[in-house]
């Protein structure tokens, strides 16, 4: 009996079928994030007590979606509607997303400017197939999470401009200005992950009014134009005294530039939901919803009518935003006031007020010091004694496209409770105190 009768299936060698695959997928290195995740994943599975502040995501023991949601979307498969959707999105949930953003941003999509798809990752990986030909530019700051990776993808040319805290990490006119005129597409993300800050309506202004400059300046030289990819996915998720500010609201003729990445994943805690959308100029939409036809993209279609219906209370989406907005508050709230106890203390630490997302930016100045008469060199070096010696799980910069070694660290709050939050600080007190 050969082995395939037994039941077994011989592949062959892998890592021969592997280098026979093509350049653009053997060029995809796993993600930074996903290779720190791993190993936490496989630390928790031994049963080691750990505090994950690495996760994206939300545990729904602490951040469930919406109860009208569910209802809806429940009621939606009872009634049957479990066929394919239309490619573009269900037309009731285009409506509903339309009148959302009018009520949200005063700006109103007709329906044919929203193609619906199955998250945001879609709309990012379409807005890269289809603008970014092999070659062309594409500019974003770093830290910055997945351009490199769909930028790789699709043959973009990346151009990383280092972010930094003064700026909260978002990057400035005066830092883009010098490539504007090179780019074919510039990526901005706000509130921004990893770093949980926002990109004020000023700010957001001055850089798509000369985006706006430079595609006069192509249209009467015949060039295509420099479109921006805005992801907004935490869009709803701002902290208190933080305003998330629509690219249409503040200057209108930006739009036909513009792809916006939204979405259900974050805002309503839905990330398994695969409900997304754009808001993008017809023509683009038109090829990007095509190009997501042959990938299957689409969004469920039970899902998308019991989003629709949510999305159309209003009072249902309110009562939410306060609930949830308290919950990430209080999270935030814990993480700011220990690592500021700590600063004053005199430890070697810094963070960012949080003003959005779901997550807290954190620095450890541990580089040259040492632990238990080890050098502590590098960012690396610094996750590993945070999870190893004080059992907390963070993600470094770098897995967001930074080089250095900055010691800027993501913390997640989506994933733990209040309690886990407060009882780290004296363990990372205590960690400390053994770095000489
Ligand atoms: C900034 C940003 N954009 C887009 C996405 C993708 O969202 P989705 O899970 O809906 O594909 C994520 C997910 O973590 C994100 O952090």
């Amino acid at each position: 009996m050969t082995d395939n009768e037994a039941g077994k299936l011989d592949f062959g060698d892998q890592s021969s079928l592997d280098a026979s695959l093509s350049i653009a997928a053997r060029a995809l290195q796993e993600s930074g994030i996903l290779r720190v995740t791993r190993q936490v994943r496989a630390m928790l599975a031994r049963g080691e007590k750990i505090v994950n502040l690495t996760v994206g995501d939300f545990d729904p023991r602490y951040f469930r979606i919406p109860k009208k949601l569910a209802e809806e979307i429940q009621a939606a498969i009872g009634r049957g509607e479990t066929n394919y959707p239309t490619p573009e999105g269900m037309l009731p949930l285009r409506q509903a997303i339309s009148d959302y953003v009018y009520r949200t941003a005063g700006v109103r999509y007709p329906v044919d400017a929203i193609v619906v798809c199955s998250g945001g990752r879609p709309v990012l990986y379409g807005a890269y197939r289809a603008v970014v030909n092999p070659g062309d530019k594409v500019l974003y700051s770093v830290p910055s999470w997945m351009n490199d990776s769909y930028s790789l993808l699709t043959g973009g040319e990346s151009i990383e401009i280092e972010a930094t805290s003064e700026t909260g990490f978002q990057p400035t006119l005066e830092q883009l200005a010098p490539h504007l005129s090179e780019a074919a597409m510039l990526c901005l993300c706000s509130p921004g992950n990893p770093t949980g800050t926002v990109m004020t309506a000023e700010h957001l202004t001055r850089i798509l009014e000369a985006v706006v400059v430079e595609n006069r300046k192509r249209e009467s030289a015949g060039r295509r134009p420099l479109f921006v990819l805005h992801d907004q996915m935490y869009g709803a998720l701002v902290s208190e005294g933080q305003k998330h500010t629509y690219p249409a609201a503040v200057v209108p003729e930006s739009a036909r530039y513009v792809i916006s990445a939204d979405g259900l994943s974050k805002a309503y805690a839905g990330t398994g939901l695969r409900v997304g959308w754009m808001l993008v100029a017809p023509a683009i939409g038109a090829r990007i919803r095509d190009i997501l036809s042959h990938a299957g993209a689409w969004a469920p279609r039970a899902e998308q009518l019991g989003a629709a219906n949510f999305l159309n209370d209003a009072k249902a989406i309110a009562d939410f935003r306060v609930e949830m907005s308290a919950r990430l508050a209080e999270r935030f709230d814990a993480m700011y006031d220990g690592f500021q106890k700590l600063a004053a203390d005199g430890y070697p630490v810094d963070s960012i007020n949080p003003q959005g997302a779901i997550y807290f930016s954190a620095r450890f100045v541990l580089h040259g010091c040492e632990y238990e008469g080890k050098l502590i060199e590098t960012d690396t070096d610094i996750r590993l004694l945070l999870l190893e010696q004080a059992g907390i799980a963070v993600v470094p910069f770098q897995a967001f496209g930074v080089k250095g070694d900055t010691g800027w660290f993501r913390l997640s709050a989506g994933a733990v409770s209040l309690d886990e939050i407060r009882d780290m600080f004296p363990r990372i007190r205590s960690l400390l105190d053994r770095v000489d």
